[in-house]
């Protein structure tokens, strides 16, 4: 019998990226993810499934092994802190920086600086090794309101044009990171389907571009 491969992958930009990387390594969709309610899709390959997450979920799938692999952003690895998983490929797909910004020259600002994220982990350990004091508050999108409402002096998020920053008169201030979205996989799962995911990563380690 064959061992079933379940992909965990978050909507949006990683889903619509990916496709074409799958498909390259020999699996097509079955189900439209943009017309399809269901969740769990069917592939070419009927011993492989998708399962279609919010990004911040698709580590978690993985690191218990509801999923045998995943796709997210470094960003999300970073954050979740990648325990039980391993990232053996670069998929190269939604790049993008993680930066601190604000309005120009609010990082010298004295006394302890207040920082809204989505990004508190991150956030904390950047400036934990620095030395710095800050106070990190939690959000769940927007961050650039943040500082123009007053809520913080300063952002930790996610910049790709710099046009979102630019449309609300923030500038970058620091880099953290380069992103982009990483394969990972379950660790129990690289052992006991070892040689079928072995297959799965040089196929899609072949159809990816290089930096
Ligand atoms: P959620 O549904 O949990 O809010 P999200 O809205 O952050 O997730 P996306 O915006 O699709 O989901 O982002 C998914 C991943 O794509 C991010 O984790 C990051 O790695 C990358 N990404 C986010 N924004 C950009 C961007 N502007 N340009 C390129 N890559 C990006
Ligand atoms: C991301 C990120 C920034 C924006 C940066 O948001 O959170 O707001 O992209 O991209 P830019 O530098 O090219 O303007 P996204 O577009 O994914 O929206 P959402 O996460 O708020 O859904």
């Amino acid at each position: 019998m064959t061992e079933t491969l379940t992909i965990a992958l978050s909507k949006g930009r990683i889903l619509e990226q990916t496709l074409p990387l799958l498909n390259a390594a020999g699996i097509e969709l079955r189900d439209d993810p943009d017309r399809s309610r269901k969740l769990f899709l069917d592939t070419s390959d009927e011993s492989v499934k998708i399962v279609v997450l919010r990004a911040t979920d698709v580590p978690t799938y993985v690191q218990y092994g509801a999923a045998d692999m995943g796709v997210a952003g470094k960003d999300v690895l970073m954050e979740h802190g990648g325990r039980d998983l391993y990232e053996p490929l670069d998929l190269g797909i939604a790049r993008c920086r993680l930066m601190v910004a604000g309005q120009p020259g609010a990082d010298e600002r004295p006394g302890t600086l207040r920082v809204a994220t989505k990004f508190v982990n991150i956030t904390r350990r950047y400036y934990a090794e620095r030395g710095r004091q800050v106070e990190t508050i939690k959000l769940y999108g927007s961050m650039e309101l943040a500082p123009l409402a007053g809520l913080s002096d300063l952002i930790v998020d996610l910049v790709d044009t710099g046009n979102t920053l630019k449309a609300n008169g923030l500038v970058p201030l620091e880099h953290i990171a380069d992103i982009s979205s990483r394969l990972v996989v379950n660790r129990a799962s690289m052992k006991i389907k070892h040689r079928r995911i072995k297959t799965f990563i040089d196929l899609l380690a072949a159809a990816v571009r290089p930096a």
